[in-house]
């Protein structure tokens, strides 16, 4: 037998992967390798079909190769791919995000979740003059420097604190505060409130497990950037436009002043945005003195996807979303309790976690109390019965639109076969 794809891809690329969480590191085992995706479903190359609950964490809402998109897209590429110079669609997406996401008034496309969450730090930086933010234990914004330390997802999954080659002096102006913890946060800010630039936070952790804040939490974060004057910056890259059509935000009822996404709004392309307040927008170059730029910001495919995306999502499309994520959520649920195996299954909206725990989690330190060995037994047992879960505890299930009520009750007798092997 010749070499296996893994074995070919350890041997040219680090770990054999372009993103560490999917080598498998946390559960173990080899990675299969994606050979095409339609729908709620995975084929890899040695032709076998897997439900899909990542979803490229959460950019394929529609589900995989949705003919909407793939049309879009294919008659984008037909028209060049990439041109260094403006294109109406960059406006006709800068439009949409602005019509469904009332904070925004004005919005920059970037090409990555973590370039948008660098850009929106360097512009709270810029616009308040301070060097200091504070981020959450286990909130995940991207891989830049300032940015890693105490990560959830990757950095969570492979217990690393940071990251090597991440200097103390690049994180010496990031504060770290338990998430869902007032009185921590309110005694950093007692401290360092004057030279705090901003906040950034998830609205609904999804980086370490799915984490719902607390009553009250987002409201609160919002109330003490004014007190403090700081800037309050939204992640959205899960949450926006996936959660409801407005995000996270909307839902919570909070108006921050910079938000950032990622995942849907590039229709699983890569595209990203930075958008919030007009007056802190334009302290971005060429209007202002924060510099931020990129080849292909704002590419032609990936806002021809992310148009077609969103002029698919309606309403109800978010009340289906929903549907789908409560039946997978109480499905996990009564598998679990018949099995007797102790679970907090959560749902925020149409998102859906899960934790080997007894006691729910509310911040990072209990997310990692849960039982990540039974949670990589239980991934295992899905995989042999093609169903494709998250290969980490520290990530959330994204069911899609393309998931059918057959396939979501299939995928819950799996869970309901492996929890019983579990128990
Ligand atoms: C909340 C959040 N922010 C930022 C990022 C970084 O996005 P990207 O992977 O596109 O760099 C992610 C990626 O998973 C994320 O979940």
């Amino acid at each position: 037998m010749g070499e296996s794809l893994f074995e070919r891809a350890a041997a040219r690329i680090p770990g054999g992967v372009n993103s560490p969480v999917r080598a498998f590191g946390a559960v173990g085992g080899e990675p299969f390798f994606v050979a095409r995706a339609h729908g709620a479903r995975l084929v890899d190359t040695e032709d076998r079909s897997y439900l899909d609950y990542v979803q490229s964490w959460g950019a394929s809402i529609l589900g995989h190769a949705h003919p909407v998109v793939v049309d879009a897209v294919q008659r984008a590429a037909a028209d060049g791919t990439s041109y260094g110079a403006p294109t109406a669609r960059e406006v006709e997406l800068a439009e949409a995000i602005c019509a469904r996401v009332p904070s925004v008034e004005k919005v920059r496309l970037v090409s990555s979740g973590t370039e948008a969450a660098m850009t929106a730090l360097r512009l709270a930086r810029g616009a308040t003059g301070r060097a200091k933010f504070v981020k959450f234990a286990g909130c995940y914004h991207g891989h830049a420097d300032a940015l890693l330390a105490q990560a959830g997802s990757g950095v969570a999954t492979l217990g690393l604190p940071g990251s090597a080659g991440v200097t103390p002096g690049t994180v010496a102006d990031t504060i770290i505060v338990p998430y869902n913890d007032f009185a921590a946060l309110d005694d950093a800010l007692a401290v360092h409130g004057a030279d705090v630039a901003a906040i950034i936070v998830e609205p609904i952790a999804a980086n370490m497990g799915l984490v719902p804040p607390a009553p009250g939490f987002v409201e609160g974060l919002r109330a003490r950037c004014t007190q403090h004057g700081a800037l309050l910056v939204l992640d959205e890259v899960i949450t926006g436009f996936r959660v409801g059509p407005g995000g996270a935000q909307v839902l919570a009822g909070v108006t921050p002043d910079l938000s950032i996404f990622g995942k849907v709004v590039g229709g699983g392309l890569p595209l990203a945005a930075v958008g919030g307040r007009a007056a802190v927008m334009d302290e971005l170059a060429p209007l202002g003195p924060v510099y931020q730029a990129g080849t292909l910001s704002g590419n032609p495919l990936a806002t021809a996807a992310g148009l077609a995306v969103l002029g698919e999502l309606r309403p109800e499309s978010y009340d289906a979303l929903e549907r789908s994520a409560e039946r997978l959520a109480s499905g996990l649920r009564g598998a679990f309790a018949d099995a007797g195996v102790p679970v907090q299954v959560t749902r925020a909206f149409t998102l859906v976690g899960l934790f080997f725990a007894a006691e729910p989690v509310g911040d990072y330190e209990a997310a990692r109390r849960a039982d990540h060995g039974r949670y990589a037994r239980l991934f295992h047992g899905l995989l042999d019965r093609d169903v494709f879960f998250a290969p980490s505890g520290y990530e959330t299930l994204f069911p899609s639109l393309a998931h059918t009520d057959a396939d979501l009750d299939a995928t819950i007798d799996a869970v309901a076969e492996c929890a019983r092997e579990l128990g």
